[in-house]
């Protein structure tokens, strides 16, 4: 394709690790139809709304955004898209809604985007796609056309839940679950180490439940055995486990799966049983203190970070107080924390007994202010500590630092050149901050084998 025949394509994305590698999805699939990505909306031909509605809030941005690209489409006649979870939960509604808008792609109608997009070109017709594939053809993912100096890559593994908690949207919004053929993760994997990615965050809404129900070769803890045999790849991780499925042997993998990093983000919600139990969780606060001792039991020195919803229907103080109970029995690395957001079509949005949003705002406050300090304090106690990091590129800080992290998950940042980028480097810990970490190299810079057997708790 020459250059001149490229058409500009402009993604804007809201929400999680899945949306944003789902972004990444759509662009190689526009790329291979003659699209490129443009950092400005004005100059696109194409712009797409990559939405999220598990939360009120990321949802009402989407149609502030729409609103902001109005007058691109009144000027130059730009073809502008919404995808993603809102586009499945609105469908037609949104385009009644939007006049200006020329397509809405369900979660489920991902990989026709080029195809869809080219009929809206040719014949000027608005389209809405957001019907459900049982099949999973969504889920087939093109691979990039390079890499570049990419160092990280996300892979998805799975899509969809069937858990139906009863405050989320996502079941609806993304399906059942849906595993993808383990050979095809592999073979995947396989082509992002030859082009250099070091490490693979594998993703899905309910990565546990991988291979469950399907004719599928092998289940989760399998599947992480085999990516650890692939060669280049140094570092796996995953996103998101449910408690309720984490089992004995996932658990074991943290000791038996070199390449596993030491981190696990294991959302909680509550740690009230009551609120577990209308929430439809599956396990109560005792059951998931449980899978806590056993991870560390079997990896010291993993970190452990989660979600939390205040704020439920009916969550009294005394539902809240188990919360906070919860935390410091855990201490959290870090903890990622909402005021519960009704969200229509749910059961709790019917619940009677809401929670007034002062209350809401009052109690998250407690929390966050809280968890500051303790994820601060587990900063501080890494000062001195030598840590293996894999250089990421650039410290946005400072042009004299890379920045890259560590396998807890935790940013450092600390003087060298960008020839470092992608390599696995020795730092000792100098100072720690509230959201990141300091250090220098130490000698030799590079990490051996044996680093985290000599000395476990510097293994972070
Ligand atoms: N209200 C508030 N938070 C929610 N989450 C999911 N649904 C809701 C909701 N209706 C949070 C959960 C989940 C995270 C991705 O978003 O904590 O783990
Ligand atoms: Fe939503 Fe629960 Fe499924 Fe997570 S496990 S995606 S919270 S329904």
């Amino acid at each position: 394709m020459t250059e001149y025949m490229q058409k500009l394509v402009y993604i804007e994305t809201y929400g999680c690790q899945m949306n944003e590698h789902d972004s990444e999805r759509m662009l190689r699939l526009l790329e291979l139809s003659s699209f490129r990505a443009t950092r400005e909306a004005s100059e696109a031909d194409l712009i797409l709304v990559n939405t999220c509605s598990v939360r009120e809030k990321p949802e009402q941005k989407v149609y502030s955004a729409l609103g902001r690209f109005r007058l691109l489409k009144e000027e130059k006649g730009t073809i502008i898209g919404v995808t993603g979870c809102v586009a499945q939960q609105e469908g037609e509604r949104l385009l009644k809604r939007v006049p200006y808008l020329d397509l809405v792609i369900g979660t489920h109608a991902l990989s026709s985007l080029p195809r869809l997009v080219r009929q809206v070109e040719e014949s000027g017709r608005r389209i809405c796609e957001t019907g459900f594939d049982p099949a999973g053809g969504y889920l087939k993912t093109p691979l990039p056309e390079q890499c570049g100096a990419r160092v990280k890559s996300y892979v998805t593994i799975m899509q969809g839940c069937n858990r139906f908690c009863s405050y989320c949207i996502v079941p609806y919004v993304r399906g059942r679950e849906k595993s993808r053929p383990g050979q095809e993760v592999l073979k995947e994997i396989r082509e992002l180490a030859d082009r250099g990615v070091k490490e693979v965050c594998l993703l899905g809404q309910n990565v546990n439940a991988y291979g469950k129900g399907a004719a599928e070769e092998f289940d989760f803890p399998e599947l992480l055995h085999r990516i650890d045999e692939i060669e280049g790849i140094e570092r796996i991780r995953f996103t998101t486990s449910h408690p309720a499925d984490f089992s004995d042997k996932l658990i074991r993998t943290f000791s038996n799966v070199k390449s596993l990093c030491e981190h696990i983000h294991l959302p909680v919600q509550s740690g009230s049983d009551r609120i577990l139990k209308r929430m439809h969780r599956g396990y109560t606060k005792a059951s998931y203190l449980e899978k806590v001792e056993s991870l560390r039991k079997n990896c010291p020195s993993i970190a452990i970070t989660a979600d939390v919803i205040v704020g439920f229907p009916g969550e009294e103080e005394e539902d809240f107080h188990e919360t906070l109970d919860l935390m410091e029995k855990v201490r959290f690395d870090d903890l990622f924390s909402f005021k519960y957001s009704p969200r229509k079509g749910t059961r709790a949005a019917q619940f009677q007994d809401q929670v007034e949003t002062e209350v809401k705002e009052r109690r998250l406050a407690v929390l966050q202010e809280r968890q500051k300090e303790i994820t601060f304090e587990k900063n501080k106690a890494l000062e001195g500590c030598t840590v293996e990091v894999l250089v990421e590129g650039r410290s946005r800080q400072s042009g004299q630092d890379v920045t890259g992290r560590t396998r807890s998950n935790k940013i450092v940042n600390f003087k060298g050149g960008l020839d470092l980028a992608g390599t696995l480097v020795c730092v000792q810990i100098t100072e720690s901050f509230p959201h990141s970490l300091r250090g220098e190299t130490i000698n030799p810079i590079n990490p051996t084998d044996s680093i985290n057997s000599i000395n476990p708790i510097n293994a972070v």
